[in-house]
């Protein structure tokens, strides 16, 4: 089997802007994958993620999904059925007068008979949790619950493949963990999960980190490789595990580092409680 998303050489400019924005990046993803792209702002993660649903279009190189050119216009219409996006601000999204219309209203741009709409638009807002919501307008939800029509929405075209861009840097930490909780769901179902994002403790959660800076593609390693790397020039932080483990490893050289989760931190704690090394009554 061939792989699911290819990005061959891609070279992507703005209009009038000198440099390109991305210049020769190539990768491939496979299916029920799930990947964290990181990188200080600016840095072409965003333009990254809309060439692979075709809302951009490389000036050179190919991108292909399950098959299909992003380049080739009747491609378009398919690519967009499999490769579902949600973006950063939940009201930019919105753009019906009830949560039930919000799911329909791309369905309905593609021509789905009316039977089929009704029953995926009910399996999708089932799915996120929000069918008894379905006659509300969408402006008096919550940021959280606006986000899960976004996906809803995206979920009623049955996509292989989500792309969330910082779907969930404007919410609050209830709005944020019940995205997170769909978003390992999905993932468990075998959808190919994209992730924009700044949060260094989500991305300890992805098969692959792909680091992008200055319009390259640096890095595109596991978690653990990934944390490993000197980062300290690309302004992105670390996970609050690894800043424990650096801070322990500063008193007990023989403490792991980077660990990027409180329980191998307490898995770790209690090894060398054990060993006598640290002392816990200390
Ligand atoms: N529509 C546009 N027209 C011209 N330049 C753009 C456009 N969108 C983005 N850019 C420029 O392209 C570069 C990459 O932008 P992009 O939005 O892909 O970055 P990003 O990594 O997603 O940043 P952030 O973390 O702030 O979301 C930036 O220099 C940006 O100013
Ligand atoms: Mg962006």
């Amino acid at each position: 089997m061939g792989d699911f998303i290819t990005l061959d050489g891609i070279v992507f400019g703005y209009e009038k802007s000198p440099a390109p924005t991305l210049d020769h990046i190539s990768l491939t993803i496979q299916k029920g994958e799930r990947i964290a792209v990181v990188g200080a702002n600016g840095s072409g993660k965003s333009t990254l993620v809309k060439l692979i649903n075709g809302l951009l279009i490389p000036q050179s190189g190919k991108v292909i999904v399950a098959g299909y050119d992003t380049a080739i216009r009747s491609h378009l219409q398919p690519i967009r059925r499999i490769v579902g996006m949600v973006f950063q601000n939940p009201d930019n999204q919105i753009v019906a007068g009830t949560v039930e219309e919000e799911v329909a209203f791309g369905l309905q741009n593609y021509g789905v008979p009316t039977e089929e709409m009704r029953k995926r638009v009910q399996a999708a807002l089932e799915y996120v949790g929000l069918w008894s919501e379905r006659m509300r307008p969408p402006d008096q939800l919550s940021g959280g619950q606006k986000q899960r029509v976004a996906i809803a929405a995206a979920l009623a075209f049955s996509p292989e493949c989500l792309i969330f861009d910082e779907a969930t840097s404007m919410l609050d930490a209830e709005g944020r963990h019940s995205v997170m909780t769909l978003l390992a769901r999905l993932k468990g179902e075998g959808t190919t999960i994209l992730s924009v994002t700044h949060d260094m403790d989500e991305v300890v959660h992805a098969d692959r980190v792909l680091l992008v800076n200055k319009g390259s593609l640096i890095y595109d390693e596991s978690p653990a490789v990934f944390f490993s790397k000197d980062l300290s020039s690309y302004r992105l932080g670390r996970p609050l595990a690894a800043e424990i483990s650096a801070l322990l490893r500063n008193r007990f050289h023989q403490f792991s580092h980077p660990l990027l989760s409180v329980e191998a931190l307490l898995a770790e704690w209690d090894h060398w409680r054990m060993t006598g090394i640290v002392d816990a009554t200390e």
